[in-house]
């Protein structure tokens, strides 16, 4: 797994992450990745979006605005992947509910600054790191073309979680610990707990799809 750059301590993908992805919901996955191909689709481009929100939110910060300029068109080549990938295996695009799992995250940062902008990298390193996380339990369970896909996303998911984690901490060299732990608690329980749809962050359904 991809770990941060030279710093103060090391974190990787799986040390972040509070709580491991259930098997229910690996299972589940496994069963559904036709319907979960279609949120992951809308999940690179979501990626894409929260990379240039953040550009548009912090002109002033050289460093972030070149390192997710490059997150962002990566973002849009791992849609356009996906896209691929759908149209080799006759999955057609249909309209889809997000789930709850980052719109409930989001509802836990702080909507003030300075600490906005720490809640948002830490907030994105999280979901990086769980979506590694996920294309690595999936990527031996799934079709050819979707577990070399899986595959290396995995390492591109790794990297941006990277990234991010490094620009929470220079945002706040005292503060960042503290709050990733927080951010960190909520994100488990959204990844884990029984859930209502069946979605690329979500929790195992209580119900089967
Ligand atoms: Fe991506
Ligand atoms: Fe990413």
């Amino acid at each position: 797994m991809s770990e941060v750059a030279p710093g103060d301590g090391v974190e990787s993908v799986a040390s972040i992450l509070r709580a491991p992805t259930p098997p229910a919901w690996v299972e589940q996955a496994v069963r559904a990745w036709p319907q979960l191909l279609l949120d992951h689709a809308n999940c690179e481009k979501k990626a894409a979006s929260t990379a240039l929100a953040l550009m548009f939110a912090y002109p002033e910060d050289r460093a972030l605005t070149v390192a997710l300029c490059r997150v962002a068109r990566e973002e849009l080549r791992h849609f356009e992947q996906v896209v691929r990938a759908m149209d080799t295996l006759g999955v057609v695009f249909a309209r889809q509910r997000p789930g709850r799992y980052a719109q409930l995250l989001r509802g836990t940062l702080r909507s003030a600054e300075p600490g906005r902008k720490v809640d948002l990298l830490l907030m994105s390193a999280l979901i990086e790191a769980r979506s590694a996380e996920r294309f690595a339990l999936l990527a031996p369970r799934l079709p050819a073309p979707l577990a070399r896909l899986y595959t290396d996303l995995m390492s591109a998911e790794g990297r941006h979680f990277a990234l991010y984690l490094g620009l929470a901490r220079s945002a706040a060299p005292e503060e960042w610990r503290l709050r990733l732990v927080a951010l960190a608690a909520r994100e488990a329980e959204l990844a884990t707990a029984p859930d209502t749809a069946l979605r690329f962050h979500s929790g195992p359904v209580a119900v089967e799809p």
